[in-house]
């Protein structure tokens, strides 16, 4: 380790008591959790106080999940000790962690998706009245749940019916719903957009002065220093410091993340602009488009929308929630059938009524959600790089063992996936390496044209940079790209050409001067041209 762990400071942000020795609520003293080829945690020392926002920052795999994990009983600790309220602790188990008022959103979000909201919100601790449970209470108090968040919804529909970003507000109201002494949130904010993230930071500025310690995990630079009093930086499962947000600039706290030796001039100027520059490649001159949508809509879905894809270009779809951004994505790799219009490959019209379609015509598409379209938990990480190669090839001609394992240590390198072994099921890889690897399965098709739906989700600010880059040069090198992201900085910096979606139709087409992130807002919200 280069650098010495810091010096206690006093909890920023809160009235320290008369001795000025105020206790952390929760605190771990050496430790350590290896798992097989990984060590994970090693002799880590971190301490939470009350009435504090302490964001957890490190790059994929760093341990951040792995430490929650420690505090909250999901995993146990080789070795070391936590203390709650100044008491040692050994939870057995999330619930008992829950029953001492630690409250956790963990990274991957564990809602049933068809049970209804109003129970997801209450799964578990439901409300009885006579020892039966009372429904009418149970509504009302999970309408109240989301009230707090300042969304409305019919909680007495499946979760299901409502999109991710929506979804992880109700995982919030649930861990929101009952007394906390501490808050614990994995990536809450990774689906969310700008006015729900808002209004999620002020719901945690109201609990922070109740006194209530919450722990934050994100990858967004611009969030942490919005919300953080306090920030601890994990590296390589160690911990590299302790630091009152205040004092540390951005550009150091990406140093910290990756080492200084790794730090990288453009990455630096990146950091403390917080988001990448916005130039974003160079027009090329309109050739026959690789694919065209025209006139392609569903009903309730996506009203007819024109759009080429150019070859060797990124075209970028801009939106909110809920614009059509993913309808399109759909659409194009026959998940859902259009019900007008026509879609050509290649000046080809081509009719794409499955995913098999889209496949055999070179479309590859790696989906927004990750668990519910994209792992297989239980397969191996070489067996999920390869799975949709396989797919395309048919079943029937099996990828051989020596090519599969190629192909996976190659995008395993690529990507920088870290994982101890390529056999290990993918699930036990961390969340933004996870993500890397369904990026991998696509790019191992060989595609020509490559959709991805939020594609940088839960990545670290580093290793987007790579993806993207790697993006940019894959694409000179023929492949093209539709690219969807809420990140409009980010949607730029990659495309040649934006599409600006609103109200589930295409409301504008710019490039060059015009593709700037004011003129896009703009856009989006209704009041630009
Ligand atoms: N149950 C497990 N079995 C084996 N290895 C694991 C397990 N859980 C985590 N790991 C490994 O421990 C390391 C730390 O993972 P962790 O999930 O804590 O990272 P993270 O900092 O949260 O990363 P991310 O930003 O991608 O979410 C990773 O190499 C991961 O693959
Ligand atoms: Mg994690």
């Amino acid at each position: 380790m280069t650098h010495p762990a810091s010096e206690p400071n006093p909890p920023a942000g809160t009235a320290t008591d008369a001795t000025n020795t105020p206790e952390p609520i929760l605190a771990t003293a050496g430790v350590s959790k290896t798992f097989p080829g990984v060590k994970a945690l090693q002799c880590v020392d971190f301490r939470l106080f009350p009435g504090e926002i302490h964001t957890l920052m490190g790059q994929n795999g760093a341990g951040k999940s792995t430490l929650i994990n420690v505090l909250t009983g999901v995993v146990a600790p080789d070795a070391g000790t936590i203390r709650l309220a100044g008491e040692i602790v050994a939870f057995a188990s999330p619930q008992e962690a829950e029953a001492a008022g630690v409250r956790t959103l963990y990274q991957e979000v564990n809602l049933c998706p068809n049970l209804s909201v109003a129970e997801n919100i209450f799964a578990g601790r439901q409300p009885r009245r006579f020892g039966a449970i009372d429904w009418p209470d149970i509504k009302r108090r999970a309408q109240a749940a989301l009230a707090r968040l300042d969304v409305a919804l019919d909680v007495t529909r499946s979760l299901d019916a409502y999109p991710i970003a929506v979804q992880q507000m109700v995982a919030i109201a649930r861990a929101l719903s009952v007394d906390a002494r501490v808050l614990i949130l994995d990536e809450p904010t990774s689906s969310l957009d700008d006015s729900e993230v808002a209004q999620l930071f002020k719901i945690l500025r109201h609990l922070k002065q109740s006194g209530i310690a919450i722990l934050f995990v994100t990858h967004f630079i611009e969030q942490t220093y919005a919300i953080s009093d306090r920030i601890t930086v994990m590296r390589n499962g160690e911990r590299e410091g302790e630091y009152l947000a205040r004092d540390l600039p951005a550009d150091q706290l990406v140093s910290k993340m990756v080492g200084h030796e790794r730090m990288s001039a453009r990455l630096r100027d990146a950091a403390r602009e917080g988001h990448a520059d916005r130039e974003g490649p160079p027009c090329a001159q309109a050739a026959q488009p690789f694919v065209e949508l025209r006139g392609v809509g569903r009903r309730g879905t996506l009203q007819p929308i024109d759009l080429d894809v150019q070859p060797r270009q990124i075209l970028g779809l801009a939106g909110l929630l809920g614009s059509g951004r993913t309808e399109t994505a759909r659409l194009l790799f026959g998940a859902d059938r259009a019900d007008s219009g026509t879609i050509l490959v290649e000046g080809r019209p081509v009719k794409l009524r499955s995913p098999r379609d889209a496949v055999r015509h070179g479309i590859g598409y790696c989906a927004e959600d990750r668990k519910k379209e994209g792992i297989v938990a239980e397969l191996s990480i070489r067996e999920n790089i390869v799975l949709a190669l396989q797919a395309r090839r048919g079943w029937w001609r099996k990828i051989s063992r020596q090519r599969a394992r190629d192909l996976a240590d190659l995008w395993i390198e690529r990507l920088g996936i870290k994982a101890a072994d390529a056999d290990q099921p993918i699930g036990l890889l961390s969340g933004g390496n996870q993500q890397k690897a369904l990026l991998a399965r696509w790019l191992a098709t060989d595609p020509k044209l490559l959709i991805l739906d939020e594609p940088t989700r839960g990545i670290d600010v580093a290793a987007k940079f790579d993806i993207m880059d790697r993006l940019l040069a894959l694409c000179a090198n023929g492949l093209s790209i539709l690219f969807i992201s809420s990140e409009i900085n980010e949607v730029l910096r990659v495309s040649h050409r934006v599409a600006v979606l609103r109200d589930r139709r295409k409301i504008a087409e710019v490039a060059g001067q015009a593709s700037n992130e004011d003129n896009i807002y703009r856009l989006i919200a209704g009041s630009g041209e």
